[in-house]
């Protein structure tokens, strides 16, 4: 991955210059990167705080064999890869929010974003975002992103490199990405449980049919969170959660 980059000083969502390229045909593993965004979205319809030379902010163009309905699996996928490089990198205590939050400390140091175009079960291209807070002083953030939000800097002390993590991460998604293509979602499924903050937690997720509370107990083969609520257990797809560790 990475060896077809756009580097960009400037943009409004590397998302949007990722569509364009994979509508032109840009090869799978292809990434669009910027030093700043001015429009960087999250999910939900949010915004992605982006300012200059301080994050990596990143979409990666792929391109899977896989059934629409597998998409979510990617999401997953990237999130096991992003904390395995950040391991390697650092000692800081990383956990997965469902379904692509990572958390230091209860505090959002990156998201990721998957959309994807296709019809009829059939992938066109998917594209995962990725935000990372790298070396942002949280002092200089607005206070709403400062009460969820924090960054590798902030957590360690120092300044981190952030090309090295970058090739750190190209290189974990990679190679989960291909895993999964030979040995599909069961092994990053485990990984995934093993390093969730919520399995076991109650929480709420509110989708759009309504809130449920209950018990986080696993992920499915989908990719979907189970639920176990005093009406039963109910599977989520999509859906913020909250909880106590939040
Ligand atoms: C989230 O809401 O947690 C997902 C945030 C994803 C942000 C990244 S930054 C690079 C890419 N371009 C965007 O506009 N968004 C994603």
């Amino acid at each position: 991955f990475g060896r077809e980059i756009r580097y960009l000083v400037q943009t409004d969502s590397t998302q949007i210059v990722a569509h364009q390229w994979a509508r032109e045909g840009a090869p799978e593993g292809a990434i669009v990167i910027a030093e700043e965004q001015h429009q960087g979205r999250g999910r939900m319809g949010r915004v992605w705080h982006s300012p200059p030379q301080t994050g990596i902010w990143m979409s990666v163009i792929l391109r899977p064999p896989i059934p629409l309905s597998h998409a979510p699996h990617l999401t997953l996928l990237a999130s096991v890869a992003v904390r395995r490089a950040l391991a390697k990198l650092t000692e800081l205590p990383v956990k997965i929010k469902w379904p692509n939050d990572l958390l230091i400390n209860g505090k959002k140091v990156c998201g990721i974003l998957t959309e994807l175009r296709g019809e009829q079960d059939q992938i066109h291209y998917v594209i995962v975002g990725m935000g990372i807070n790298v070396n942002a002083q949280v002092a200089d953030w607005p206070d709403w992103l400062k009460e969820v939000g924090t960054s590798l800097r902030h957590e360690l002390g120092r300044p981190i490199h952030r090309a090295s993590l970058l090739a750190e991460i190209l290189a974990e998604l990679e190679q989960s990405y291909q895993g999964y293509l030979e040995r599909g979602f069961a092994p990053i499924r485990e990984e995934w449980q093993q390093m969730a903050g919520i399995l076991g937690e109650q929480i709420t997720a509110r989708t759009s049919q309504g809130s449920y509370t209950g018990i986080a107990e696993q992920l499915n083969e989908h990719g979907a969170l189970l639920l176990r609520t005093e009406q039963g257990v109910v599977p989520v797809y999509s859906a913020e959660i909250e909880w106590q560790g939040d």
